[in-house]
């Protein structure tokens, strides 16, 4: 197949256990507001926009998404894996988790700067998350990181991960789970 489609395919795959955190918490939702409403100067710690039930959910699902891929998928599709047992537990975690985690420090840097729940923030709210999912995987299970994700991996992921996140969350608005379009 096409070199470049091949790349593109194995960087969504790669990064879909940290895909799906995001959009989760936005379809399922949540009530409790991670910062119990304090405030950090004139605006909140991170708004209403990140709950508990949201982290909680986003991190299940994109978990139980990489299991499935992992376990079922991966030798099946010819993909490639998310390493050995008991480790691909880590990464796996790694992503899920960094996501949610790159999404609140998102949050948290467009409350220090003014912004409200749901104003955009080009390339932050984009790539936030990505950038947690590999900060974890960085720390936490390097071997696996520098194997999997090459140059070109890596570039494919920030050149394709605004796109597919600009599209998910507009499907998100029609379907009335978001506020805004992006
Ligand atoms: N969400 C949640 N808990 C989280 C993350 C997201 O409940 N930890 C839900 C919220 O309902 C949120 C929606 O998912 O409104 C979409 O997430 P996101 O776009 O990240 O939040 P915004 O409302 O746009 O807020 P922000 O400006 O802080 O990004
Ligand atoms: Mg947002």
């Amino acid at each position: 197949m096409n070199p470049i489609i091949d790349t593109i395919i194995v960087a969504i795959w790669l990064m879909l256990p940290a895909y799906i955190p995001n959009p989760s918490a936005a379809f399922f939702g949540g009530k409790t507001p991670i910062d119990r409403g304090i405030y950090w100067g004139k605006s909140r710690l991170l708004g209403d926009g990140k709950t508990y039930e949201g982290l909680v959910k986003g991190i299940s699902c994109g978990f139980l998404v990489g299991i499935v891929q992992h376990l079922f998928l991966s030798e099946y599709l010819n993909l490639p894996s998310f390493g050995i047992f008991p480790f691909f537990l880590v990464t796996l975690f790694c992503l899920s988790a960094g996501a949610m985690l790159g999404d609140l420090l998102g949050s948290l840097i467009k409350r220090r700067v003014g912004l409200k729940r749901g104003a955009p923030f080009p390339l932050m709210d984009q790539l936030d998350f990505v950038a947690g999912a590999w900060l974890l995987l960085f720390l936490f299970a390097r071997e696996w990181f520098t194997e999997s994700f090459s140059l070109d991996i890596i570039l494919a992921v920030i050149i394709i991960t605004p796109l597919l996140h600009l599209l998910t969350n507009y499907i998100g608005f029609k379907i009335g789970k978001k506020q805004v379009p992006w």
